[in-house]
């Protein structure tokens, strides 16, 4: 048997680079239709059981023809996707991904480089990046940032740099001990749940992090917050941590962050913001002042895969004080020491920024996303996806049979056909089985809220006007008897 290094039984490349050219272009032709035409599909339909049922199969010990592999991703996994790159799609907090970023996402994936470390300019591209972002949220030389998964572990690297802050570096080896126990955070109860989460990774666990009553626009109340943290030092507590949060996940609502910035200086408390999609309203003259204060924070957690529409995943963590930031992660591994020049120069390595060691290059489609478009075009669609908020509130105050919850703070709506929670939980699943529109669903002040959340680049007003005119027929097809106002 033949097994010389050359042998294409032995390298998986393949045996005739023109047939995978073909089946390449053809791929690539075929998902630039997808999206060219996207609007002609259902934002998401069921996944039948029998299509469920493909993926339920046998350890494939032998290969398939990747023509044939491919023939079961369009008949099986495309059509059944979430449907967050459809105009439709409302929900939650997704973004719509662009046509450039999935070209990106090819590019990276043929260069498959390893962005942990070492000399090389996929690092490069995301130092670029890293200097880009201190840039435009006006951090001082010297601040770190880099490329995660999402802002949920985003913040929590934000709240392991807060435990450094707080207890020095010894904190990693001999963990939080007595004085670590007494260690409190603040964040408003409309937090996403991540930030519990990220204190209970870190060891402080989730009641360490008080959650403040918000008030009526849905914004931390800082006459509570100030009781919160009294109350905690009376009691021999030690506040060291409060958690903005710029756009709550429920609303959208905008915490005052330069309240919350002039309070920590007061009280000596780091201060972290959750800016998940909210902080890159950064990029639009209008919105801009909506984050006025993010800029004086100690560490940013934001998404580039929401309002930045880059291909997920694609989250980022800015830290002012790069050196406490190593701090928190870096550690001597003799195998992975740098050198002065060669290969394994290059320091400092972003694995000493964040947990993971071996790290994808989710830079690269995000600096193509930044420079084919430009700054001011992203901005533009951000500011356009609140005008859509706008409208579609004026269209639920106008409409007798809506009632509207919480009203457009930034990009999100919450409201309600006139009805039970029942009735409206049952109009949200039929419109997502319609294929018409996805909206997600909150509970505003105990009542079920339809909430329309505007992140895909997109989504038009005739979007918009579809999902009302179907959520008013839905309404009335479940027989609901609306309770007029
Ligand atoms: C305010 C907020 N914070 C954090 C997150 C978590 O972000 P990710 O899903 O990127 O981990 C989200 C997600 O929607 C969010 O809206």
């Amino acid at each position: 048997m033949n097994t010389t290094p050359e042998s294409p039984r032995v390298t998986l490349d393949p045996g005739n680079w023109d047939e995978l050219r073909a089946q390449g272009h053809h791929m690539l032709d075929d998902m630039i239709d997808y999206l060219a035409r996207v609007r002609e599909r259902p934002v998401w339909q069921p996944i039948p059981q029998a299509v469920r049922d493909r993926f339920r199969a046998d350890l494939p010990r032998e290969g398939t023809a990747l023509a044939q592999v491919y023939d079961e991703f369009v008949h099986y996994v495309a059509p059944y996707a979430a449907g967050n790159v459809h105009p439709g799609f409302m929900g939650w907090v997704h973004g719509g991904g662009t046509a450039v970023g999935m070209l990106a996402e090819m590019l990276a994936g043929g260069l498959n480089a390893n962005l942990g470390g070492r000399d090389h300019a996929p690092v490069e591209v995301e130092r670029q990046i890293v200097e880009w972002v201190r840039r435009l949220f006006e951090f001082p030389e010297g601040a770190s940032g880099l490329f995660v998964t999402g802002s949920s572990l985003a913040n929590f690297i934000g709240v392991l740099v807060a435990r450094t802050a707080a207890l020095g570096r010894g904190v990693r080896k001999a963990g939080l001990g007595e004085e670590g126990g007494k260690l409190r955070a603040y964040a408003s109860a409309a937090a996403h749940r991540c930030i519990p989460l990220a204190m209970d990774l870190s060891g402080f666990g989730s009641d360490a992090v008080r959650p403040i009553a918000i008030d009526e626009s849905g914004r931390m109340d800082l006459g509570k917050l100030a009781e919160a943290v009294a109350r905690d030092r009376a009691a021999g507590l030690v506040p060291f941590l409060v958690v903005g949060t710029a756009g709550t996940v429920d609303t959208g609502a905008i915490d005052d962050l330069e309240a919350i910035a002039g309070f920590c200086r007061d009280e000596n408390l780091r201060f972290h913001v959750d800016g998940a999609f909210g902080a890159l309203a950064v990029l639009s003259p209008e919105l801009k002042p909506l984050v006025k204060g993010i800029e004086k924070a100690d560490s940013i957690a934001l998404d580039f895969h929401k309002w930045g529409q880059v291909p997920y995943d694609a989250g980022f963590v800015l830290v002012r004080d790069g050196e406490l930031h190593r701090d928190t992660f870096a550690s001597p591994a003799a195998y992975l020491r740098p050198n002065a020049k060669g290969l394994a120069a290059g320091a400092p390595w972003f694995s000493d920024f964040g947990p993971d060691l071996s790290r994808g290059f989710r830079a690269l489609k995000t600096w193509f996303t930044l420079k084919t478009y430009g700054l001011d075009r992203i901005g533009r669609s951000i500011a356009h996806s609140c005008e859509l908020a706008r409208y579609l509130e004026g269209r639920v105050r106008a409409e007798p049979l809506l009632e509207l919850l919480a009203p457009a703070q930034l990009n999100i709506v919450c409201f309600r056909y006139r009805a039970d929670d029942e009735v409206n939980a049952k109009i949200v699943v039929d419109l997502h089985e319609s294929g018409i529109a996805a909206p997600s669903t909150t509970t505003i002040r105990g009542k079920l809220a339809v909430r329309a959340a505007f992140v895909n680049h997109r989504t038009q007003v005739c979007d918009v006007e579809r999902m009302v005119v179907a959520v008013l027929r839905l309404g009335a097809a479940a027989g609901a008897r609306p309770r007029l106002r």
